[in-house]
């Protein structure tokens, strides 16, 4: 039987409150609920008759899928990056592409705090250190690390959430330097914060936290020569994506003597889940975490919600609240 009724591919199974408000709309459903995501061929197939997609950053949206599912007018992905989506093919159909920035902010901001904490104080070497039955008495030069107290944190890229964490670090009283494309005052609050250029920021920093999009201007931005600028002990964090850092020089950099950054702290890696076999996990000075860091329960929530507003909106015909590829409405 057909239908006037728009067909919605959901690539996963997300937040049910969100899944729940689709089903109650005039739409017809399509839910990949499987933990895994659908593997490309199915997710090509599935896309094949589908008005619009609600869809994660572990599905690629390129060109060809696009020309494999012509009858695509809306693309809702549920992230804030859209390195995933073609944005410049999606934009050139007029397709409108929503993403889901500022709901997330806080919990991302907060899980670079984490890893920033964690590396400095090697809380996860520590877990370790008892489990594995080393911890014979307290001891005055054990485990010793570094304090993020009034350390400078160097921040790549001054968006929200690179301010959130900014915020959070002054609590530390620690001493913000930051890069960004922008030469707008600092906000209020972060007035002390200063504006700096990268070799400068990676040459002065105690601790490195990355927080720039994926595009072809930051892809490895991070490599050999800005490696070896890093101070001795510098701790390096990664919560924005993988690619922005040229990954096998990491593991090269790690294992060098003295090591540059000394620690580092992945919660993002190039290829996810990273490879059995990559260097990076032979190395002892390293924490990594399954890019969990917009995984707060509100949050993801919230995230789902907004992917679900986008993808009406676009169904209606209306500017998304969260439109990444605004042109389309030029
Ligand atoms: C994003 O939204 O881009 C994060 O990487 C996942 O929440």
């Amino acid at each position: 039987m057909t239908t006037n009724r728009p067909r919605v591919f959901v690539t996963r199974l997300i937040a049910s409150e969100a899944i729940n408000r689709l089903r109650e709309e005039d739409v017809v459903l399509d839910l990949w609920d499987d933990d895994l995501p659908p593997p490309p061929e199915t997710l090509r197939m599935r896309a094949s008759d589908a008005d619009a997609l609600i869809c994660l950053l572990t599905d690629r949206i390129d060109e060809s899928l696009l020309d494999a599912a012509p009858g695509v007018r809306v693309i809702s992905n549920m992230a804030a990056g859209t390195d995933n989506v073609d944005l410049a093919t999606a934009t050139a159909r007029g397709i409108p592409v929503g993403n889901t920035p500022g709901v997330l902010t806080e919990s991302t901001a907060d899980f670079t705090l984490a890893l920033l904490l964690a590396a400095g104080r090697r809380v996860i070497e520590a877990d370790r250190y008892v489990r594995d039955e080393q911890w014979k008495t307290w001891g005055p030069r054990v485990l010793l690390g570094k304090d993020l107290y009034g350390a400078t944190l160097g921040i790549i890229g001054f968006g929200a959430i690179g301010q959130a964490v900014a915020k959070r670090a002054r609590g530390f009283d620690a001493n913000i330097l930051y890069t960004r494309r922008s030469d707008a005052p600092p906000p209020e609050g972060l007035r002390s914060a200063k504006r700096v250029s990268l070799p400068d920021l990676l040459e002065r920093s105690d601790f490195v936290s990355i927080h720039v999009p994926l595009t072809t201007a930051t892809r490895h931005m991070l490599g050999e020569r800005q490696f070896a600028s890093m101070q001795e002990g510098s701790i390096l964090v990664n919560t924005a994506r993988g690619a922005v850092i040229d990954q096998p020089t990491l593991a090269s950099a790690l294992a060098a003597d003295p090591p540059r950054p000394a620690f580092a702290a992945l919660d993002v890696t190039q290829v996810e889940p990273i490879p059995t076999d990559d260097p990076l996990l032979r190395l002892p000075n390293l924490v990594l975490a399954p890019h969990i860091a917009s995984a707060g329960e509100t949050t993801r929530r919230a995230m789902a919600n907004l992917a679900v507003d986008n993808l009406l909106a676009g169904l209606r015909g209306e500017r998304m609240p969260n439109c990444a590829n605004p042109k389309v409405y030029a």
